[in-house]
């Protein structure tokens, strides 16, 4: 990754980004930033993380030099649906730098031919005289064959081995960066909901919802209009979730 490629690219050139070489967490790094008053918009990206992390406390394994591992400030634009919206943002960014169809899987994973490339994790701190939220991004974008596990590559890939391409990090940063500046901007226009629907991964799909220890199979039926997850169990019952787990079932 280079500042000045990355930069080269952006819609705003004067944007502050950090890049490090190495950290333990490019969200934790942030979140420290924004205790002490760093401003809206501020970007960390890493080379790779020592403790990289993804949601419900699992680990985000981030090898050096092939994936993107940034976080994102922000301050303005704070809505609960914020991650709905960073999903749209970095779909439409992949696809366009590398003529991709990118799908979302509920809530907020990034998939290519069925195989997650991307995750996101949004911390966020509401107290009263500091009110933030961090937006991390991990994107696998060189392969990964190498450097996952057969079991993590069971649901986990990246661009290259999805497309047999490679593509420049740098590029791919600067429009994620663009692509997120642009849909936060709107984010009170909800437009991003119909787009989040529209590149659902799971709407038709069978899947095992996972609530705290229970596991129950149900049917996707839709994303509503707060990109909440509706979905039939195999009672019958419906219910609309608003967070937790979707576990794909592969046939
Ligand atoms: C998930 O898949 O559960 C979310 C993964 C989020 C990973 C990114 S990488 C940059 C940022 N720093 C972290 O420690 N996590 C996020």
């Amino acid at each position: 990754m280079n500042i000045e490629y990355i930069k080269k690219y952006l819609d705003n050139p004067e944007k502050k980004i950090i890049l490090l070489y190495e950290t333990d967490s490019t969200n934790s790094y942030a979140k420290e930033l924004a205790k002490n008053g760093e401003c809206d918009g501020t970007v960390i990206i890493a080379e790779t993380q020592t403790n990289g992390r993804g949601r419900l406390g699992r680990v985000f394994q981030s090898p050096k030099g092939s994936g993107i591992y940034m976080s994102v400030i922000v301050r303005k634009n704070f809505k609960p649906d914020i991650t709905a919206c960073t999903a749209v943002a970095v779909a439409e960014a992949v696809d366009k730098v590398c003529g991709t169809d990118t799908l979302i899987k509920w809530v907020n994973d990034i998939y290519l031919n069925e195989h997650k490339i991307c995750g996101i994790l949004t911390e966020a701190s509401m107290s009263q005289n500091n009110y933030y939220a961090v937006i991390g991004i991990g994107l696998n974008v060189g392969s990964v064959k190498e450097s996952f596990d057969s079991k993590l590559l069971k649901t986990a890939s990246s661009i290259e081995d999805e497309t047999g391409k490679k593509f420049n990090r740098s590029q791919i940063c600067a429009e994620i960066i663009n692509s997120l500046e642009r849909h936060l901007e709107q984010i009170e226009t909800r437009l991003f909901i119909e787009k989040y629907r529209k590149r659902s991964f799971l709407i038709g799909k069978e899947v095992t919802v996972l609530k705290g220890s229970e596991e129950r199979n149900a049917c996707v039926l839709d994303i509503d209009e707060n990109a909440c997850l509706k979905v039939r169990y195999n009672d019958g019952s419906e219910e609309v979730l608003n967070s937790g787990e979707a576990r794909l079932i592969r046939k």
